[in-house]
């Protein structure tokens, strides 16, 4: 399932690529599925991302302000095809001097539970 990537200068508009085309957020956050998601990112993120710095990778801090929560799901889901096709997955990708985003094989599920997570971050 390939969507085009929409205009890098809209990242909000942009879903991504990869296997997450709709998301709903629910209006409150479901804190359950927050704890979850922390305990993943914990173990399985956390070697790359801190969340009050920018480290191997950048700060998952405030990132749905500027990604689509689908954007997100596809770039924990899908880094490889992202970094190579999506315009924004890409320039970050040069940002952080190549060094790639990892495929951490999560499920939808679990890459949910972590973009849950990622709510808490403000
Ligand atoms: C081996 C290091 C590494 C691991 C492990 C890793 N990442 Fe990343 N991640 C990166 C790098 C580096 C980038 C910046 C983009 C790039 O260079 O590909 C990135 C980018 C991202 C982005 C986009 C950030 C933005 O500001 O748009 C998200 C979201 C993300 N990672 C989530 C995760 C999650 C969730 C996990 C755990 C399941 C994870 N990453 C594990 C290195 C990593």
């Amino acid at each position: 399932m390939v969507e085009t990537a929409e205009e890098p200068e809209d990242p909000m508009a942009n879903k991504g690529i990869g296997p997450v085309s709709e998301v709903t957020l629910g209006a409150e956050i479901d804190e359950a599925m927050a704890a979850e998601g922390k305990s993943i990112f914990e173990t399985m993120c956390a070697a790359c991302h801190k969340i009050d710095e920018k480290f191997i990778g950048p700060s998952p801090k405030g990132i749905l302000k500027r990604r689509s929560p689908e954007w997100v799901m596809n770039m924990i889901l899908n880094p490889e095809q992202m970094i190579k096709e999506d315009p924004v997955a890409k320039a970050l990708f040069i940002e952080f001097n190549m060094s790639p985003m990892a495929n951490q094989n999560l499920t939808e599920d679990q890459a949910r539970k972590v973009l849950e997570y990622f709510r808490t971050l403000e």
